[in-house]
């Protein structure tokens, strides 16, 4: 039997209404718009594609959203001081510092520049170690578009077998922790494999919820998959036809019982929670500044 199709489109749109129903109220309540300002250094054709999708979303919303443009050239203390700028910004909730940056830019330094109330990306150390810590505040987007997904589908994932393929710090590692998390899809027993890992469809063939973000396309094949499993595939890749891939082989329907497809799976879903993550973050500062 042919798995049955997570549609991370359909129930994006579904959140989306949500998420412009809170916008609008917050604004009525506080008189506040949340903001949020998108960083794009160089001219990487898919980071321009993926940022212009994320503010388009962020129109659908009410969301404010302002684009800063820079040049492949600009230094590290150029685009330091863009962050401080936007950090002191009150219009500014959130900040997204679109990656990868042009070689020669310290990404690391510049994420954590971020203020970490404002860091919608959930890449901040301080943002990661809580989530490390059982104590998430604004959670890596992606993972958390998983994570909704697999509940708003109903699948239960407490006391299953997670297998988490990739280690990154944007998808793989922030996954395998809101799954170990207890409460609402956590609970899991999670193994992460990686790219050291041998024999990796032994490991994958264990998974009763299999998420692929191994950043390779197709890799993971039909008999890597145990019988009715739920596969979450995270990759998107463009294809010598100009066609777009995943990280699973679309063979893997046959075995799967659920599968996210791509395109229109995660990536819906992953833009949809940085609108959230940006209303969080405005709900944050906005209790902040508010005397006690
Ligand atoms: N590049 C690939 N994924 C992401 C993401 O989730 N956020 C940012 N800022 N850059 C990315």
């Amino acid at each position: 039997m042919a798995a049955e199709r997570m549609d991370g489109a359909d129930l994006a749109n579904r959140i989306r209404e949500e998420i412009a129903g809170e916008v609008s109220s917050f604004v009525s309540q506080t008189g506040v718009r949340p903001g949020l300002a998108a960083v794009l250094v160089g001219e990487n054709p898919a980071s321009q594609v993926y940022v212009r999708n994320k503010r388009k979303a962020c129109q659908t919303v009410g969301i404010h959203d302002v684009l800063i443009q820079m040049p492949a050239a600009t230094t590290q203390a150029e685009l330091l001081a863009e962050v401080d700028r936007l950090n002191a910004d009150p219009q500014i909730h959130g900040i997204l510092v679109q990656l990868p940056l042009p070689t020669g830019l310290d990404e690391l330094e510049v994420l954590d520049r971020i203020h970490p109330l404002k860091d919608v990306d959930g890449f901040h150390a301080e943002n990661l170690g809580r989530l490390a810590s059982g104590r998430p505040r604004l959670v890596p987007c992606t993972p958390l578009g998983v994570r909704e997904m697999l509940i708003r589908t109903g699948i239960q994932t407490r006391g299953r077998h997670a297998v988490v393929v990739g280690r990154s710090n944007i998808v793989g590692k922030p996954m395998a922790l809101l799954l170990l998390q207890k409460g609402p899809g956590g609970d899991a027993t999670v193994t992460v494999a990686h790219t050291a890992t041998p024999d990796l469809p032994s490991v994958t063939r264990q998974a009763d919820i299999l998420v692929v973000a191994a950043g390779r396309p197709e890799i993971v094949q039909a008999d890597w998959v145990k019988p009715g499993a739920v596969v979450i595939d995270v990759g998107i890749h463009r294809k010598a036809d100009g066609s777009l891939c995943g990280d699973v082989s679309p063979a893997v329907a046959s075995v799967a019982g659920w599968l996210s497809p791509v395109p229109g799976g995660v990536g819906p879903m992953t833009v949809t929670m940085l609108l959230h993550n940006t209303l969080l973050a405005a709900r944050l500062q906005t209790q902040a500044s508010t005397p006690a």
